[in-house]
């Protein structure tokens, strides 16, 4: 008797544990229920996934998405909807939004709006900072929290915690991975009117330099090695951080960017002007290539977008009042595979950095693999097509990418969420947003982790 699934997935390559995979896959009720030749299967609906790839579900570990309070630079519904329009089937959202999400009643709100409003599976960052430092242990176990973020320093935004007694405050009172922002505030303030009256973006590295991260960094570090506190060191952007953080295994992880990796100083600022300001900035040649040489030796765990939109307007304020940040959560796989297809990388390691690789870190529950019982979440690819990237293509609230004009080999073509293909050919094909709220083992109401 021939067995029914919702969905199978048919003729695709898939990227699980065991290699790359000629096999098909069949989803119930959300979940992986067979995988391999299914001859026996049929399902309400066939996807043919010949000449594609199918990774596990790609997840962007650190968006901005603005919303409450500064809609005009995005929302969590064009957020959402440029990720899976990017191959992208969750995200972690970051805190710094209006009011920023310091309580319960602040992720609450987020989580009512993404209930409604989010075309992919979601959660949310708690900010620390002095107000809540007490309360943190409690806070970053709250269902659907992916967990603390701090800013050590400025960059957009009132989260900042540049005060010695209440990071440790924060170190102490928790257990989860703590992600920081790791900037030096003091030597930001010292250096900024170095630049303040160039009106030079080509300036940004040298005011926010290398040093100034790697003062922060060593100082977190430290501090979380004394507590015995996990530790996520966001968007690393130097080769003398990196030297450092190959030693500071496995209490501290590492993420970087797309933008870090593809963008060069001094021709980004020259090409694109403020529009590639962000913070940490885009450094040079020799960065970038540490940065590259920790993908290729392991010591990065994850690759997140840093997706901070600002609209056009608001980044051709003179420099430096120009806001820091680009859009990325919809460019995070085009731009990567591209480097898989100029053999930067392979398809198995970036599927590490954008699957397994949250999934590890952050204790994410049936996420991160293509295996029997997880989530039938997936991102099919096709290595082969070549497209250009374009603004108009681009759905942030902001409408604009640093990528405008670039041709990329490697693009997203199926976006598969809890078993529903929500994108279709490049094209959204559900009526109604579906995301979910993501499910961590470390969260205080675990019940539904059980089959
Ligand atoms: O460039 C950045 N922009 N870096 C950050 O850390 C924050 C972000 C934003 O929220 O705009």
């Amino acid at each position: 008797m021939s067995k029914l699934a919702d969905l199978i997935i048919r003729g695709g390559h898939a990227v699980t544990p065991n290699g790359t995979e000629a096999i098909d896959i069949a989803c119930v009720n959300g979940r992986i229920v067979a995988l391999g030749q299914l001859p026996g299967w049929s399902a309400l609906q066939e996807l043919n996934a010949t000449g594609l790839h199918i990774l596990p579900g790609a997840i962007d570990s650190q968006v901005h998405f603005r919303e409450p309070g500064l809609t005009h630079k995005e929302t969590i519904a064009a957020g959402t909807r440029g990720a899976v329009l990017g191959g992208i089937t969750g995200i972690f959202e970051m805190p710094n939004t209006n009011p920023l999400t310091l309580n319960q009643q602040d992720l609450q709100a987020k989580q009512a709006i993404a209930a409604r409003d989010a075309w992919c599976n979601y959660a949310f960052y708690i900010g620390g900072s002095a107000a809540n430092a007490s309360q943190l242990a409690t806070l970053e176990r709250l269902p659907g929290c992916a967990g603390v973020k701090v800013f050590m320093g400025s960059s957009f935004g009132d989260l900042l915690t540049d005060d010695d007694t209440v990071l440790q405050t924060i170190l102490r009172n928790g257990s989860r991975r703590l992600a920081v922002h790791a900037e030096d505030e003091s030597r930001l303030r010292e250096r900024r009117g170095l630049v303040e009256k160039s009106g030079d973006v080509r300036q940004h590295p040298y005011w926010r330099d290398e040093q100034s991260a790697l003062i922060a960094t060593q100082k977190v570090v430290r501090m979380a090695l004394q507590e015995n506190r996990r530790l996520h060191v966001l968007h690393v952007s130097s080769a003398e951080e990196m030297e450092f953080l190959a030693g500071c295994k496995p209490l501290v992880s590492v993420e970087v960017t797309p933008n870090h990796l593809t963008l060069t100083a001094p021709d980004c600022y020259e090409r694109l002007g403020t529009l590639a300001q962000m913070n940490p900035p885009v450094r040079d040649a020799r960065h970038q290539q540490a940065l590259w040489q920790a993908i290729n030796n392991g010591l990065v765990d994850v690759i997140g977008s840093d997706h901070a939109p600002h609209t056009t307007a608001e980044k051709q304020q003179p420099y430096p009042q120009s806001p820091s940040g680009m859009t990325g959560v919809q460019t995070l796989l085009p731009v990567m595979l591209n480097h898989v297809n100029a053999g930067r990388l392979s398809l198995q390691r970036l599927t590490d950095l954008t699957s397994a690789g949250p999934a590890r870190l952050f204790g994410l529950a049936g996420k991160g693999r293509i295996a029997l019982g997880y989530d039938a979440d997936f991102s099919i690819v096709d290595l082969q097509a070549t497209r250009t990237i374009e603004n108009h293509w681009i759905a942030s609230v902001s409408g604009w990418t640093p990528y405008d004009g670039m041709s990329v080999t490697g693009w997203p073509v199926h976006t598969i969420i809890g078993g529903r293909a929500v994108v279709c050919d490049g094209a959204l094909t559900t009526a109604q947003p579906c995301g979910r709220p993501m499910r961590f083992f470390e969260s205080d109401n675990n019940e539904d982790l059980t089959p």
